[in-house]
């Protein structure tokens, strides 16, 4: 047996594709869309921002909805649900997360006050709070992909939609911008095969 094949970190990386033909009328029990989400959130962020905001779409008028905002990609509509993962633009409002530290004495006052300073200077660019958005988001949205599959699930990642009808058609407010769609289920047909360049096209080590 190979390295892959026996950690089970690897496999899942590994056996994790994007699956667009979904079992029909499965029901996700509310524990495992609860250790799915457990496990977003658990994804690394930038000054540990946590800028993610995960819109669950789970019913069935709410997928009827999402499908021609997803330019009619079925899998909306077939899987168990779809989570819209959303980047958090006001992320520097979420420092409050130092506060505990502070209480907890992990943190001195003075040093969270510097940290909320810079984070707030930072913030004054919208180019670097949509980056961060973006960036820190994404990380989250890997670990759902991988949190289902290690499930049992499957998923499909989507930038197939139109974000101003999302954000219309969900009341998503300001602050948050739809990063991807995806989709959660039980496969019904396994992914197409999909290939990938050859690492010796992917890495540069040391300098170009
Ligand atoms: C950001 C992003 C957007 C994607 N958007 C779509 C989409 O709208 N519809 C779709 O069917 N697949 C979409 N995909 C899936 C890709 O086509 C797929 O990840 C790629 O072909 C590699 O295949 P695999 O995920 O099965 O390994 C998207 C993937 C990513 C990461």
């Amino acid at each position: 047996m190979s390295k892959v094949e026996l950690n089970e970190t690897l496999r899942v990386i590994s056996e994790r594709h994007s699956v667009k033909k979904y079992e029909t009328g499965v029901q996700m029990p509310e524990e495992d869309l609860q250790m799915i989400l457990k496990a977003a959130g658990e994804a690394p962020s930038a000054w540990n921002l946590q800028h993610w905001k995960f819109l669950v779409i789970e019913s069935e008028a709410d997928k009827q909805k999402l499908l021609p905002i997803a330019y009619n990609q079925s899998q909306v509509a077939e899987s168990c649900l779809t989570v819209a993962v959303l980047g958090d633009l006001e992320a520097n409002r979420n420092t409050v997360i130092y506060d505990q530290a502070v209480e907890a004495g992990f943190l001195k006052a003075d040093i969270r006050d510097a940290l909320v300073g810079q984070i707030n200077g930072a913030y004054q660019s919208p180019q670097v709070a949509r980056d961060s958005a973006i960036r820190n988001a994404s990380l989250a949205a890997q670990n759902i992909m991988l949190a289902a599959k290690s499930l049992g699930y499957d998923t499909c990642p989507m930038s197939g939609f139109n974000p101003e009808q999302l954000i219309e058609g969900f009341n998503i407010p300001d602050r948050y911008l739809p990063v991807m769609l995806i989709t959660v289920g039980k496969a019904k047909e396994p992914a197409h095969p999909s290939g990938r360049l050859p690492l010796s096209e992917t890495i540069v080590r040391g300098s170009f």
